[in-house]
Formats: structure tokens, sequence, C-alpha cells
């Protein structure tokens, strides 16, 4: 089986990304901890909580993370994106799944550390301060995790800025810290993500599942899709999450290319850019992945089978 640790800020796509791995075969979710980011740390906690129930993920280790960016002030939020709650749409059941009362920093660093070297992925698809601290408090982490695929930064364009994507514009020096660490980085960024958009006949295969879980993602979708139509003016919303999601599960859906990756901590018009080498001229390693390609047919069959799975 694969192994996953979701680090996750609920929001419609991370939300659908922690259904997708629930339904996936051969898929084992060893945790989930949330971070301040689309909404307050308090908001997408209680947001993860609920859909974690919505998947059956009982037993399922969720703990809270970090409030806020590690060195720039508040938690940015995204109310227009995902409303007030930061998973607008759906009715929240009551969560049948109990937090658990460590820290999702400390929840990270342990559940690596006991799992045997190489097995356990990390999916970040949040602000990525949770994952810099756990690597700041132990640097074996990074030795330890088979590799890290987050969802985050672009190699040509931004969404908050039009250098800057979210996740990493809310949190840079988390990012700095990710993408200096010795792991392998896989960035899924919105080159990659803006291929993965849930069109209405998308949403039909949803509806007609006649599910709980379908019936939760069709509400999130009928929020989430106008919602994006008008903040970014997309016609169909791009499942950003979803796509860290199934590259570390199936990876040949989400096609790489190596390239190195900077984060700009100072830029006046460019702070959170994800500055990428593909060329590797100038002497940079190629350390990193790049996400460029989705496999868009097999990556709409995988998501809505593995939703399909669930009650
Ligand atoms: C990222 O920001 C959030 O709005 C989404 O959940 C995703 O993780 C896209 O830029
Ligand atoms: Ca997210």
């Amino acid at each position: 089986p694969v192994r996953l640790l979701l680090d996750v800020d609920p929001g419609h796509d991370d939300a659908l990304a922690i259904l997708t791995a629930a339904g996936l075969p051969g898929v084992e979710i060893a945790g989930i901890t949330t971070v301040g980011g689309n909404q307050t740390l308090e908001k997408v906690t209680r947001n993860a909580l609920a859909v974690a129930t919505v998947a059956g993920l009982e037993g399922v280790v969720v703990a809270a993370g970090c409030d806020r960016p590690l060195v720039s002030g508040a938690v940015l939020t995204d109310s227009e994106t995902h409303g007030a709650s930061g998973l607008d749409g759906p009715v929240l059941p009551e969560p049948t799944v109990a937090l658990d009362p460590r820290h999702g920093v400390d929840v990270i660093v342990e559940t690596v550390m006991a799992a045997e070297p190489g097995t356990l992925t990390l999916v970040p698809t949040g602000p990525l301060t949770n994952v810099a601290a756990a690597v700041r408090r132990e640097p074996a982490i990074a030795g330890r995790v088979a590799e890290v695929v987050l969802m985050g930064g672009g190699y040509t364009k931004g969404n908050v800025t039009p250098a800057a994507e979210f996740n990493i514009y809310t949190d840079p020096e988390a990012a700095h810290i990710v993408f200096t660490a010795p792991w392998r980085v896989t960035m899924v960024g919105l080159d990659l993500t803006h291929q993965a958009l849930a069109t209405p006949e998308v949403r039909e295969r949803f509806a007609g599942m006649g599910t709980r879980a379908g019936d939760f993602v069709v509400d999130m979708l009928d929020f989430f899709g106008p919602a994006y139509l008008a903040k970014q003016g997309f016609a169909s919303p791009p499942v950003h999450d979803v796509c860290a999601l199934v590259r570390a599960v199936v990876p040949d859906i989400v096609r790489v290319r190596p390239g190195h990756v900077d984060v700009e901590l100072h830029g006046q018009h460019t702070r959170g850019m994800t500055v990428t080498d593909l060329r590797g001229r100038e002497g940079r390693d190629l350390d990193h992945l790049v996400a460029t390609d989705l496999d868009v047919p097999r990556f709409w069959d995988l998501v809505t089978g593995a939703v399909a799975r669930l009650p």
C-alpha cells in the first residue's frame, strides 16, 4: 500500500483530496494534519473532521497544527473562494472522528519517525508552515520520508499575485525551508492543476453516484464553481489539491520534469514566487520535480472511482 500523511487546509479541493485518498484502493492514510490557510485553523480543522466523517475515516489521526505563518503575520484566508466557513456549500455533519490532542507538527514528526524509512509520503496541500516546522524540529524526517508531493507554486504564473500562488504566498519562509530540506520535493503547481477542471460533465458523474459522498462533492462544486468563476474567471473550477494526491499515488497520471525551485522572499512584486529553473545551465542542481502535464481522462476516472467507493 501507499502510505500518506496529508497536511491540509480544507478548503473544497483539500476536501476532495481527502475523499479521494479515502476511496482509493491501496492507500493508507497515516494521518491528517491541519494548517491555517483557506480559513482559520479552527475552521479548517472543523472541516477536516467533518470530511473525515463523510469519508468514514474513524480511527485515522486528525490533528491541528500551526495557526499562522512562521514570519509573515496573520493567516491570509480566502472567503471568496471557499466561503466564510472555509467549506461553504455542503451541510457539514457533526464529526464522529475525534481530534487528536497532539499538535500537528508533533504528529508529523512522530508518524514519520515511527514509519520504516522510505515508506511514507507527505502530501501538503496548504501553506507549508507545519511541514517546515516539523523538519526544523526533527531534521531526520527529511531522510525518512519517501518524498514530499505538494500542491503549491507554479513555474509560469500565480493566483494571489501575478507571480505567487496562494499556499506559497501565505508562508514563503516555510516554503523556502521545505524546498531546501534534503528530501525530494515534487511541486504540483498551477501549471498542472489548471488542467484538472471540474466541468459540468464531471459534476454529473458525482451526482449520478447517489451516495452521501457523491452528493457532498456536488454540493462542494456548486459553491466552488461559481466562486471560482467570480474570483478567477474560470468556467470550471480547478481541483488543485487532488492533483498532488493523485501524483503521490499513481505517479504516471502526472508527468514531471526535473527542475530547481527557489522561493522568492524579498521581491517587491514577486514575494512568494516559485522561481523554477528547468534548464540547469547556471550550475543549479535540478533536484526537484515539477509537474507539467496531467492525463485528464485517467485523473477523473481515478477520482470519481475513488469517491464512488465511499458510502
Ligand atoms: C491552493 O490554494 C487554496 O485555495 C487551495 O486549497 C489550493 O491548495 C490553490 O492555489
Ligand atoms: Ca489547500
